[in-house]
């Protein structure tokens, strides 16, 4: 019996499906859901792309992608059961007239289209066409892309109206994986359901906040794409906004959908803009040269393979924001991303403020404020630092810091924690928008990362050079240590 029998069943067609996306991560996925009997037994999956290939031939590349992901580990059972729902067709997806075969396979009584563009957004117009005029598409249909939606609001505006002259806004599942994590939505949870937070979650108990995401690779392959993109493009205009709306936003009236896009639109807004006159003081652009990551020596982002030796792209952004709401108002929140980092970290950490008065100072000359540390990855899990005393009869109340943590694979040791992919793609196949992006928070968050983008560009800021294996240039240190903090180690 599956779990999901409400559900309606679907015809996922994935475009793009002998791309890397689908291969590495889309069928991957989707195996691991048969594996739990979480896709409905009529659902079915079509993969197009240009190439000339046979459903058979389909099966055989799903098949050998799950052996080269997933170290062979491979249920002879679940495969049989997941390979009877693949099925490929051959679609020029420029050619308006080949989607006609399209509408032949799939069944709209039965099951709803859910089309997953796994493409470049250059054919998100021929596709959005195609579909629409073959008169494939019903009211229930729905559509799922991915970034890079736009490399900023223009070209990001351009996307969404083509997309909107066939799909309304609530058949569109904008795909952040980030909101897959089972951490990242378990900041819900921890805000809006614990009452130990609900008094201290603002600028008079908390001093400031950490946002960290942290890769110890570097660009595997993608120089190209990198280096048009950028690290506050690749990574911060989209998972760590997505994490801090998750972190600072206003409680939402009930978990839907519309009411989480509103709460993260406001946040989005309240965010104080930088511009050329405070960037350099805001932010630190960073670039990889040569180094060593637990041990071994790896090259600079200059000597990847395919780099333009002149290249001035940032593989490391650090930026202090300010959020100008009265909920926030003086606390800074300080973010950084990197690629080459120490090691992969992506971690939140809530400093709250430091007691008014000290009546321990023999054990601290300044008592150390308590930490909320937050853990999405590696390692999930949540730390809160504190002060306690250490245990003797010698007469002196000697304090020590520790640790209470909760670790999520200890804690939830019969829950398996599935991965982001995992999450999203089940949601678009049931139809639940909540944990996706709505238009104007895209379009908002743009906004604010555009006039970053441009007042770099305005000043020729270059990106400062760190060694890999480090936590980004010395001045990522430095725009915390102007305001009297330092990064958490
Ligand atoms: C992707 C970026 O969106 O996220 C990559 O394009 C990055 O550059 C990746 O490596 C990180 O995702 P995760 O889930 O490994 O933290």
């Amino acid at each position: 019996m599956t779990e999901n029998q409400n559900f309606k069943p679907c015809d996922l067609v994935i475009y793009g499906a002998l791309g890397d996306l689908s291969k590495r991560k889309l069928l991957i996925s989707l195996y691991r859901l048969e594996k739990h009997h979480l896709i409905e037994a009529d659902t079915r999956i079509i993969g197009v792309d240009r190439l000339d290939e046979t459903s058979d031939g389909f099966v055989e590349i799903a098949h050998k992608s799950l052996q080269a992901f997933l170290n062979n580990d491979i249920d002879d059972s679940i495969w049989q059961r997941f390979a009877q729902r693949l099925s490929y067709l051959k679609i020029d997806l420029t050619q308006p007239e080949q989607y006609k075969q399209l509408n032949k396979a799939i069944d709209p009584e039965k099951r709803v289209m859910v089309n997953y563009f796994a493409v470049s957004p250059l054919l998100f117009k021929s596709i959005c066409h195609g579909l629409h005029n073959s008169g494939a598409l019903t009211t229930e249909s729905r559509m799922v892309m991915e970034k890079p939606i736009g490399h900023d609001l223009k070209s990001s505006v351009e996307i969404n109206d083509v997309v909107a002259q066939v799909f309304h806004e609530n058949q569109v599942y904008r795909i952040d994986h980030y909101l897959g994590k089972e951490t990242v939505l378990n900041l819900l949870a921890l805000r809006f359901a614990n009452s130990l937070f609900y008094t201290c979650w603002n600028h008079n108990t908390i001093d400031h906040i950490q946002i960290t995401v942290g890769e110890d690779i570097g660009i595997e392959g993608r120089w190209d794409y990198f280096d048009k993109t950028g690290q506050l493009r690749d990574m911060l205009q989209n998972h760590l906004l997505q994490i801090l709306t998750f972190v600072t936003m206003e409680p939402p009236a009930d978990l839907s959908a519309h009411s989480i896009h509103m709460e993260k639109i406001k946040l989005l807004k309240a965010l104080r803009p930088i511009t050329y006159l405070n960037v350099e003081e805001k932010t630190v652009r960073g670039q990889y040269t040569a180094g060593y990551i637990q041990g071994k020596p790896v090259p600079g982002y200059l000597e990847e393979a395919g780099a333009n030796t002149e290249s001035i792209t940032e593989s490391f952004v650090a930026i202090r924001v300010d959020i100008d709401n009265w909920r926030w108002a003086g606390v800074p929140i300080y973010m950084r991303t990197g690629k080459r980092m120490p090691n992969k970290r992506t971690e939140i950490v809530v400093n709250f403020k430091n007691l008014p008065h000290n009546i321990f100072k023999d054990s601290f000359h300044e008592l150390p404020a308590n930490k909320l540390v937050i853990h999405l990855q590696p390692n999930e899990g949540v730390d809160v630092m504190m002060l306690n005393k250490i245990p003797g009869i010698d007469g002196n109340i000697k304090l020590q810091q520790t640790k209470l943590d909760l670790s999520f694979s200890e804690t939830f040791k019969k829950n398996r924690i599935f991965g982001g992919y995992e999450k999203l793609i089940l949601e678009a196949l049931r139809g639940n928008p909540t944990l996706f992006l709505s238009r104007e928070e895209i379009e908002q968050a743009w906004t604010w990362v555009d006039s970053i983008q441009d007042a770099w560009q305005h000043n020729h800021t270059p990106p400062k050079p760190y060694p890999a294996g480090n936590w980004g240039p010395v001045a990522s240190v430095a725009l915390l240590a102007r305001d009297g903090r330092a990064w958490e180690e």
